[in-house]
């Protein structure tokens, strides 16, 4: 259970690549807020922003950036101004970590994994070596791992596994917040759902604070109690987990529930015709109104706002505000 302390807010957080064609809009007007112990779920298509929204929040960013501002409040302390170096000292790993998408991918294939998970604490921590490498082992074992798998290399090592090892790496440095990037994909069902029920035990046991990342709404539902959705660099319904799965308002978010095989019903899956626009070339208005059932003139001309239905419910529709 999430208790009250708010430990971290995010307010009007912005987001823009430059590239040879343009600029990228990747992120805009981000916005939510987190208890200890809660789990948000941002979910969206591939292509909309939610990697860049994990990097912009750990600030580990590409050369090409345009625009990167906006507040990130971790418990009460907008770190958007600190420098750089105040920023790696006190916050990013320390604070805030990440399991960076496709990081079980990332192991360096010339060194143990027990070294590797160890590293941020050697490098950032200045922690000795040998401490630091049997801290490493504690958390690989707390991650379900065989203590002597932290003499092995990367390669000698299931898909599973190397991701296990990513997250205790991520978790090396005692943060309190944890964004896991699409924790799970490219990895089998079965090893799916283990990773997320650890991934569950370790959070009431160290009391975590998830942003967990991923296309796959039911992988959502098993670990979260708020969900995010965005739509082309926008986030465009926040809401509490239960009120998304059974009452989502966004003509958008009300297609994703649409489109989840169930295996309960013999309901067929509906799709959303059409695809997300260019973030160089976003078209005018509601961005999602060319793929959009409902859409009427205005949603073609006026780009609406964040409508709040109920204190925790917010939808970027004007179906829900701002009049005809
Ligand atoms: N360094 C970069 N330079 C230019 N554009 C970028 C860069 N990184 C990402 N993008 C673009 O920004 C947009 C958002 O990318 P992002 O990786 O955040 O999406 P995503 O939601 O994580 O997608 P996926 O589900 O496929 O992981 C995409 O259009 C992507 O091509
Ligand atoms: S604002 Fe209009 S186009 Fe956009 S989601 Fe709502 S009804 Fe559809
Ligand atoms: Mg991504």
């Amino acid at each position: 259970m999430s208790e009250d302390k708010t430990v971290l807010s995010v307010r009007d957080l912005k987001l823009y690549y430059r590239t040879k064609k343009g600029v990228v809009k990747a992120l805009e007007e981000i916005a939510f807020d987190l208890k200890k112990e809660d789990v948000l779920a941002v979910v969206g298509e591939s292509g909309c922003g939610k990697s860049t929204l994990a990097r912009a929040l750990v600030r580990v960013l590409p050369r090409n950036i345009h625009t990167y501002e906006g507040k990130v409040i971790l418990n009460g302390r907008n770190v958007m101004e600190l420098d750089e170096e105040t920023f790696r000292r006190e916050v990013r790993w320390k604070k805030i970590s990440i399991v960076f998408q496709g990081a079980m991918n990332s192991f360096n294939p010339v060194f143990r994994i027990g070294y590797q998970v160890a590293e941020p604490l050697i490098i950032h921590d200045n922690v000795e070596k040998k401490e630091a490498l049997n801290r490493a082992r504690q958390l690989m074992e707390l991650m379900g791992m065989p203590g002597a798998f932290a003499e092995r290399y990367p390669f000698e090592l299931s898909g599973g596994m190397k991701q296990r090892a990513a997250i205790a790496m991520a978790l090396i440095t005692n943060p309190e917040i944890v964004i896991l990037d699409e924790p799970t994909s490219a990895l089998d069902v079965l090893t799916q759902a283990n990773i997320i029920n650890l991934l569950k035990r370790i959070k009431n046991e160290l009391r975590l604070t998830y942003v967990f990342i991923t296309h796959d709404l039911g992988l959502a539902s098993e670990l979260a109690n708020k969900v995010a959705v965005i739509y082309a660099g926008k986030m465009v319904e926040i809401s509490a987990a239960d009120v998304f799965y059974t009452e989502p308002k966004h003509p958008y978010s009300r297609g994703l529930i649409a489109s989840v095989p169930t295996l309960s019903t013999d309901r067929t899956p509906e799709f959303i015709s059409g695809s997300p626009p260019s973030l160089i070339d976003l078209p005018s208005g509601c961005r999602f109104h060319p793929r959009c059932r409902f859409a009427w003139d205005k949603c073609r001309t006026e780009e609406p706002s964040m409508f709040r239905l109920e204190e925790n419910h917010l939808v970027r529709c004007w179906l829900y505000g701002g009049g005809k």
